[in-house]
């Protein structure tokens, strides 16, 4: 079997589908290898993020990605959101592919990306060594 039942189940159910209409911080990620699409909607209160929503025009890895990584950070301060990596997203789908390991990247992107946004809406320093270019 190809993909594991969690990436299945993320696929298939995936959690956190939507927008969030005035959201705190957006980020929009694409990958230049297929050249789908990720985007990422935070709504952050107390530094803690408090809802999260994604819209995902990609494979089902990056489905069940964005998915678990959603999962992930919900609730969680800003500081462990921002620790989240690919690989962690990827252990917790019970793996993927060695193939389809770059689609979960998309999610540690979009999710950075958009934690950046809410710092530069907001004039907050950071710390740009933290982000992706
Ligand atoms: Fe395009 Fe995975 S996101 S192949
Ligand atoms: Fe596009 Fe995987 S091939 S993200």
């Amino acid at each position: 079997m190809l993909y594991s039942k969690k990436v299945m189940d993320h696929f298939t159910h995936p959690r956190n589908v939507g927008v969030i209409e005035n959201p705190d911080g957006v980020g929009e990620v694409g990958n230049a290898k297929c050249g789908d699409i990720m985007r990422i909607y935070l709504k952050i209160d107390h530094d803690t993020i408090s809802d999260v929503k994604f819209e995902t025009f990609g494979c089902g890895s990056a489905i069940a990605s964005s998915s678990m990584a959603t999962e992930m950070i919900k609730g969680k301060p800003l500081s462990e959101a921002l620790e989240l990596t690919n690989k962690a997203v990827a252990e917790a789908l019970d793996g993927l592919p060695a193939h389809k390991m770059h689609c979960s990247v998309l999610a540690e992107e979009a999710i950075k990306a958009a934690i950046q946004n809410y710092y530069e809406k907001n004039g907050i320093a950071y710390d740009a060594g933290q982000f992706p270019d």
